[in-house]
């Protein structure tokens, strides 16, 4: 049984995201989307959204579940018997950071394996910052969210800063 784990912060999920668990889960018999509820990035989303989010963009790819973890990412995969996790890769300073990523996750737990999919190629500049700012001054971000939560997506984001106009 090769179980594979997706991690991020998915703050939201983009089209990138859903392209690489789309492709990753070809390649496993078991994929989980791991949501990550560490703090250190206070997201713009509730990690009940992002849950709910890859959970509706990927709700017709087979052998795909969605958790939410917190905590060192070896723990997770240990406690999953995971046999690698996979990152998308869309430009050399991705490369750099999942290097590092991936030898300090070795150093910890050395049967950590990590697999490296390179984005498609229109999907290389998207991010889930640029999907929060194009969608808080109210652009178009259909290119970039999956059709599923685009909707939720910009009226969440349009609502957190008319809160924030409103408190200022
Ligand atoms: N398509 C679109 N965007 C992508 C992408 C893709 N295929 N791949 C990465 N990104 C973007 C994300 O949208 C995000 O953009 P943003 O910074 O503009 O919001 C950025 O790349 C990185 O986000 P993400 O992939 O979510 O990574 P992360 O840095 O938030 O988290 C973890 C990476 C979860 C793997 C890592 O932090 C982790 O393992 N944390 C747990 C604690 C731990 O074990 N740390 C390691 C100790 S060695």
């Amino acid at each position: 049984m090769r179980t594979f784990i997706y991690p991020g912060s998915f703050d939201p999920f983009t089209k990138g995201h859903a392209d690489i668990a789309r492709r990753a889960a070809l390649l496993c018999d078991r994929l989980i989307v791991a949501v990550m509820t560490n703090k250190s990035k206070s997201p713009a989303f509730s990690t009940e959204d992002r849950v709910w989010m890859a959970t509706e963009c990927l709700k017709n790819v087979p052998g795909v579940s969605v958790s939410a973890f917190g905590g060192l990412l070896v723990n997770f995969y240990k406690e999953n018997g995971a046999t690698a996790v996979v990152r998308g890769l869309r430009s050399e300073s991705d490369f750099r950071f999942e290097a590092e990523l991936a030898a300090a996750n070795k150093l910890l737990y050395p049967s950590f394996e990590m697999l490296l999919l390179p984005c498609r190629s229109d999907l290389t500049f998207t991010s889930s910052s640029i999907v929060r700012e194009v969608a808080t001054y109210g652009g178009d971000i259909t290119n970039m969210v999956p059709d599923e939560i685009r909707s939720f997506v910009a009226e969440h984001l349009r609502r957190t800063v008319e809160g924030e106009e409103n408190h200022a």
